[in-house]
């Protein structure tokens, strides 16, 4: 379930994924709940969920911060866990920076708690561990979503069913020291990896390390550059970012010309600016992939 922090306009920012791309708005909070310090406009498409976020007050450090140092991008990939404390604690253990000690928040419909631990560059890990059946609509807080879209209803399905893979870029020589990490503090373990024999052009090459949990149901493919006849794209994402960080979601899909096609009156033609279109409007994003029935 991801989520992504921006301002301003996030609210048009979800209808963009709603429009586009088939989401529906799923939950919400800001100050309509109670919620003074954050407003949160939570979008679903099958097992894909993204929260868009964006803080009420001035100097909110947390995603000010981030914004100024890296632009549009992803702050923090949370998981869905089993054991929050017991994660915790064996992370701590093998070295983790934990940024948030587990915390537990509550309404009428269930018990959650979270913890934050910190991974490459200035991304973080929000661990989610729901104490018992939660039966509302996302998260304690958040409440029905304050807008429908009125033409989904006449629209085709997006056709997206769940987060795939969520890659992160890191310096030259940071692959392995960052995939070790995951299997060392996360309990990951190596799923496959590449060299740039394998992935590159005439000008740009990487090598790749996946990562995934016990079950195999979240892939983190951590990539570096290689040397080629240019900078390698892995460089130039690292520069432009500020330093590591998530490059790119992937979402599966079960039709690709479905998906491509939709809101476009199912036009190829009308759908070529697609993949620029895709691009998503300046934010900042924090992707929570779907639940994973393993320890992480
Ligand atoms: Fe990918």
């Amino acid at each position: 379930m991801p989520g992504f922090k921006m301002k301003p306009k996030k609210r048009r920012r979800s209808g963009f994924y709603c429009d586009k791309m088939g989401f529906e708005f799923l939950a919400y909070k800001g100050l309509e709940t109670g919620s003074r310090e954050v407003v949160s406009h939570v979008i679903k498409q099958d097992k894909i969920i993204f929260a868009f976020e964006s803080s009420l007050n001035p100097g909110n450090e947390e995603m000010g911060k981030h914004l100024i140092k890296h632009g549009d991008g992803v702050k923090d990939i949370a998981f869905q866990v089993e054991d929050c404390d017991f994660l915790i604690k064996t992370a701590k253990e093998r070295g983790a920076v934990v940024v948030k000690e587990p915390w537990v928040e509550q309404d009428s419909h269930g018990k959650v708690k979270y913890a934050v631990v910190q991974t490459y560059g200035d991304t973080t890990h929000t661990l989610i561990e729901y104490m018992g059946p939660y039966k509302g609509l996302f998260l304690p807080g958040f409440k029905e979503p304050l807008f429908e879209d009125c033409l989904l209803a006449t629209l085709p399905a997006g056709g997206l069913k769940f987060i795939d893979h969520i890659v992160g870029n890191q310096p030259n020589d940071e692959m392995v020291p960052v995939s070790d990490w995951y299997e060392k503090c996360l309990m990951f373990h190596r799923f496959w990896s590449i060299d740039d024999k394998q992935i590159h052009t005439d000008y740009s090459s990487l090598r790749s390390i996946v990562v995934t949990n016990y079950e195999e149901t979240i892939k983190m493919p951590i990539n570096e550059p290689a040397p080629g006849k240019r900078k390698s794209q892995i460089q130039e994402y690292v520069d432009y970012n500020g330093g590591p960080g998530v490059q790119h979601i992937a979402l599966n899909s079960s039709d690709i010309i479905q998906s491509l096609t939709f809101g476009t009156g199912g036009s190829l033609i009308s759908s070529l600016g697609y993949p620029s279109a895709l691009a998503p409007p300046p934010t900042t994003l924090t992707p929570t992939p779907t639940p994973a029935h393993t320890p992480v």
